[in-house]
């Protein structure tokens, strides 16, 4: 009997449920194509898109169709996109995800955008908080990292906030729509993140 190479250990490769996470105020879940509108709204909204790294979507039905591929996404084990929901009854007021996972190196990017009516409330600071702990917690993550616009203040504040630190500048990374633009970079270590734990509570 041939011993051959012994395989390494096999890692997280699903997301775990449940898919909908709470927080003090807000309800963070998997979208539905009825959401297609109020997402649509949001991410072409020009001061979302102000930093953004794509083109504003051309209509409802490229909202409905990145809903849909993010169902299977999730259920592939590509990506994890929650639309963040707020009061009663629950609006939408943007998304986070976890993409670009790297089950075997056990990394993710983070990204998310919030309507401009929910700025300032503090509202991302709960809904990605939520996502880091699952993605640190549930999916054992080492690593996730974010990257922005290297102009965007409010999420490098946002990023800061989290915990994240800046690790680097990539200098003309994005070109959308004519604007060249350098791209900041941002890592939180699990480490870091359960040393934060009591800072959080
Ligand atoms: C990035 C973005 C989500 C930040 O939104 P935000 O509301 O500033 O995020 P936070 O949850 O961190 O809120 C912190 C702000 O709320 C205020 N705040 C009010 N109540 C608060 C509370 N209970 N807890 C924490 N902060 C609170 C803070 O003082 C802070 O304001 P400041 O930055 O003026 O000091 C938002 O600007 C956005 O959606 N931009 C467009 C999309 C984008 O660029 N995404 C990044 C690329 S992936």
């Amino acid at each position: 009997m041939s011993l051959g190479a012994v395989p390494p250990a096999a890692p997280v490769l699903s997301f775990p449920e449940p898919h909908v996470l709470r927080t003090a105020r807000l309800q963070l879940r998997p979208m539905q194509p009825a959401d297609a509108g109020a997402l649509h709204a949001i991410l072409t909204d020009p001061e979302v898109l102000r930093y953004w790294d794509t083109p504003a979507w051309p209509d409802v039905a490229h909202a409905r169709d990145f809903i849909v591929d993010e169902q299977r996404a999730l259920v592939e084990g590509e990506s994890i996109t929650l639309g963040i929901y707020e009061g009663d009854p629950p609006r939408l007021i943007g998304e986070c995800l976890l993409f670009a996972v790297d089950w075997q190196a056990g990394r993710a990017e983070l990204g998310f955008a919030l309507a401009p009516g929910a700025w300032g409330h503090g509202y991302l600071q709960e809904a990605a908080g939520a996502l880091l702990g699952y993605g640190f917690d549930r999916l054992h993550l080492r690593r996730i990292e974010a990257e922005i616009d290297a102009g965007n203040e409010a999420a490098a504040r946002a990023l800061e906030r989290l915990g994240f630190r800046r690790e680097g500048l990539l200098r003309e990374r994005w070109s959308v729509n004519g604007r060249i633009s350098d791209a900041a970079f941002y890592g939180l270590l699990a480490r870091e993140w359960s040393a934060g734990a009591a800072g959080r509570r």
